[in-house]
This record gives C-alpha cells, sequence and structure tokens, in this order.
C-alpha cells in the first residue's frame, strides 16, 4: 500500500513539473523503499525549452549592461516564440500561459521603449517569469531568481 503510494507521487512529480525538477527529486532516495530501476526517461529538450534557455541566458546579458547603465535598444530574441513553439507537454500551452505570456512580452517591450525606467521593466519582466514558472514549471525557479537586479 504504502509503496504504491510513494510509487505515484513519484510520478506525480516526474510529470507534472519540468525537467529540472524531475532530476532533482529523482536523486534522493525514500526510506524503506526496495532499490528498483525505473524506466529510463528520454528527454529531449523541446523547442520552448530551448527558446526558454536563450532568454535566461540573453537575460543575463541585458542585466549586466543595465547594471554598466546601458541601453538596450531591441531584444535578441522573438518573444513571439512564446506563442509558437512546441512544449514538453503540450497541454501547457493553456489560458493562464497565455495571459502571463501576454503580460510578460508587454513589459518586455517596455524595457527597450521606455528606457528611463528600463531597470523596473526588466525587474518586473523577471518577475512575470517567476510568476509564471509557479505555476508551469518550478525547477528554474533559483537560476531566475537571481537574474533580477537590485535597485538600492
Ligand atoms: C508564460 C509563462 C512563462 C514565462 C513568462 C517564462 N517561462 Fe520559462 N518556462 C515556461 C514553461 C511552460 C516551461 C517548460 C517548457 C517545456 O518544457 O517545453 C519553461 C521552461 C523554462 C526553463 C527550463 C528549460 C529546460 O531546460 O527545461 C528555463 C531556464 C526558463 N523557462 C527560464 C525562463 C526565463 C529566464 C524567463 C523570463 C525571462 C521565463 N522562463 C519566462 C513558462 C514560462
Amino acid at each position: 500500500m504504502l509503496k504504491s503510494i510513494v510509487a505515484i507521487f513519484t510520478f506525480l512529480i516526474v510529470f507534472s513539473s519540468c525537467e529540472e525538477t524531475a532530476k532533482e527529486k529523482n536523486t534522493p532516495k525514500e526510506k524503506g523503499v526496495t532499490e528498483k530501476k525505473e524506466p529510463l526517461q528520454v528527454y529531449t529538450h523541446s523547442e520552448m525549452a530551448a527558446f526558454m534557455e536563450e532568454m535566461y541566458k540573453e537575460h543575463k546579458t541585458i542585466k549586466r549592461k543595465l547594471e554598466a547603465g546601458e541601453k538596450i535598444d531591441s531584444l535578441p530574441y522573438n518573444l513571439l516564440h512564446l506563442h509558437t513553439k512546441t512544449f514538453t507537454t503540450p497541454s501547457d500551452y493553456d489560458t493562464t500561459y497565455r495571459q502571463f505570456a501576454t503580460a510578460f512580452i508587454e513589459v518586455e517591450k517596455l524595457i527597450v521603449s521606455d528606457t528611463s525606467n528600463a531597470l523596473e521593466h526588466y525587474n518586473q519582466a523577471i518577475n512575470l517569469c517567476i510568476s509564471c514558472h509557479q505555476i508551469k514549471c518550478t525547477g528554474p525557479i533559483p537560476r531566475i531568481k537571481k537574474l533580477k537586479i537590485p535597485i538600492p
């Protein structure tokens, strides 16, 4: 009985969130569970996961530039990809996702168009990355949090 509960729980953890969480949660061994080889999970990076990684990398650059007092005059990634790339879990593209994506895109554009408040817009965009991830994919949140610019 207990064993099957643990098994179901593990199953939920692996399949309800994206890659990073799944990897982390797989490592610790539950007490009392005899070691059983789990079927091999073959993860391929979805288009969306790859795009997210690209955005992550580019935001590090944007952060560095803003901290150096530079202006951002264009965004080096295509925000429309948030609506067109394919997901690891296709059902992730739901109403909640779309609402967050729309809000995120609006704020991202402000980084370029309202340069005198670029820092605030940038941080708000990072907050929206985090909000969407709290619902969709909690794994990368600690990494995303580091993208914020501390404003004294
Ligand atoms: C509208 C919701 C939403 C927003 C906004 C969003 N993400 Fe994501 N993110 C997702 C979803 C959903 C996935 C899982 C994609 C998949 O597995 O196909 C994901 C995956 C990721 C991943 C993990 C990719 C992997 O290796 O599996 C990273 C890193 C990431 N996002 C970073 C960011 C950053 C940085 C931002 C903001 C600049 C951001 N995300 C904004 C929903 C969002």
